[in-house]
C-alpha cells in the first residue's frame, strides 16, 4: 500500500540534503508519495561564516532560539512517516530546526505520526537530539528511529577541519594533508542502506524493531569520550549563554567564550578525560552501559 512520507530539513552547505537524498534512494520509483521540504530562514545565514557571526550563534542556539522561515506549505493533513533532518549547532538544534518544530502546521502533522530523525553532524549530536525529542514529545509525535552520520576523524582534527570548512566555505583538504571535513562521501553514499531498512519497516507498518535494526547496522555509534565531553559541554554552554544574553557588550564576551572553548577543547578536556578514564570510569560500568543503551535508542526519560 502506498505511504505518504514527509521529509523536512534545513541545510546550510547542502551536506544534509546529500545525506537525505542518499537515504531516500530506496524510495525512488516506489509506490510511496514523497514530499521533500527544505526550509529557508527569511534572513539566511551567510556562508562562509565570519568568526564573529559564528560565535554570535552560540547564545541563540543554547537558549533554543527560533528564526522566521520563508513560508512553506504541506500537501497533506497526515503522513505515514515524517523524516526530520537536523544539525547540531553549539550542541543544540540549529535555530531553523527549532523553527520547523515550532511551526503550527508541522506540529499538527507530527501528532501521532512516526518520526525518523537523521543528522549530519561533526560528532556531537546527543544534546541537540535530546532537545528535539522534547519538542517531538510535546507535539505528540512517535519517535520511531534515529540515524546519525558524523565526521569520523579524531575529535581535535575534525575541529580544525570544520573550522576551515565553515570559515573558508571550502570542503576540501586543509593544507593539503588534513582529511576532508564533514561526513565522508562513503558514509553519505551508505545512507541508502538505512533508507532500505526504514522502507521495510514502513511497509510492514511496524516500528518497534526499527531502531534495533538501525543500531545493528551502525546507524548510531556512541563514542564514550565524545558523549562525556558533550554532556559536560552542553551544561557549560547553557551557563555561558545565559550570562552572555544579559550582557550589553556581547561581542567582547563572545571573544572570551571563544578562547575558553579553545582552552577547554584542546587543554582541559583531554586532561579531565584522562583522569576520568583512569579514576572514575572503571567504577561506573553500569551507568555507562545505561547511557549507551539510552543514547543509541529512541528512549525517553
Ligand atoms: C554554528 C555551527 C555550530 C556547529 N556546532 C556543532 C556541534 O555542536 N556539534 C556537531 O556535531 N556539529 C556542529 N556543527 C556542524 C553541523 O552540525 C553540520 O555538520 C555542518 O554545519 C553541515 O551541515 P549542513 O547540512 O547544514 O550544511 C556546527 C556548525 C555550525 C555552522
Amino acid at each position: 500500500m502506498s505511504k505518504k512520507i514527509l521529509v523536512l530539513y534545513y541545510t546550510q552547505t547542502g551536506q544534509l540534503e546529500e545525506i537525505l537524498k542518499s537515504f531516500l534512494e530506496p524510495f525512488s520509483g516506489s509506490e510511496h508519495e514523497l514530499e521533500m521540504i527544505r526550509v529557508y530562514p527569511e534572513n539566511d545565514y551567510s556562508f562562509p561564516w565570519s568568526g564573529k557571526r559564528f560565535f554570535r550563534e552560540m547564545p541563540e542556539c543554547a537558549s533554543g532560539s527560533v528564526v522566521p522561515l520563508k513560508p512553506f506549505s504541506l500537501k497533506q493533513k497526515a503522513y505515514d512517516l515524517i523524516v526530520l533532518g537536523y544539525q547540531p549547532w553549539f550542541l543544540s538544534p540549529s535555530p531553523p530546526v527549532n523553527s520547523i518544530l515550532q511551526n503550527a502546521d508541522v506540529k499538527s502533522v507530527l501528532k501521532n505520526t512516526p518520526v525518523l530523525t537523521i543528522t549530519g553532524a561533526r560528532n556531537m549530536w546527543i544534546s541537540a537530539l535530546e532537545r528535539i525529542k522534547k519538542s517531538l514529545k510535546e507535539s505528540g509525535a512517535k519517535h520511531a528511529g534515529n540515524i546519525v552520520l558524523v565526521d569520523k576523524a579524531q575529535n581535535h582534527v575534525s575541529v580544525v577541519t570544520i573550522c576551515y570548512w565553515m570559515f573558508s566555505g571550502k570542503k576540501d583538504k586543509f593544507m593539503g594533508f588534513f582529511p576532508k571535513p564533514g561526513v565522508s562521501e562513503h558514509d553519505i553514499h551508505h545512507a541508502s542502506v538505512f533508507g532500505a531498512i526504514v522502507k521495510k519497516h514502513l511497509e510492514k507498518g511496524s516500528w518497534s524493531e526499527l531502531q534495533n535494526e538501525l543500531f545493528e547496522n551502525k546507524a548510531v555509534v556512541i563514542n564514550y569520550n565524545l558523549m562525556y565531553t558533550e554532556l559536560k559541554g552542553s551544561r557549560l554552554f547553557g551557563i555561558w549563554a545565559s550570562i552572555i544574553k544579559k550582557k550589553k557588550n556581547k561581542d567582547a564576551w563572545l571573544v572570551l567564550f571563544k578562547y575558553y572553548l579553545i582552552i577547554a577543547l584542546f587543554i582541559a578536556a583531554p586532561i579531565i578525560l584522562s583522569l576520568h578514564t583512569i579514576l572514575v570510569r572503571p567504577f561506573i560500568g553500569k551507568r555507562v552501559k545505561k547511557q549507551f543503551n539510552y543514547y543509541s535508542g529512541v528512549n525517553y526519560n
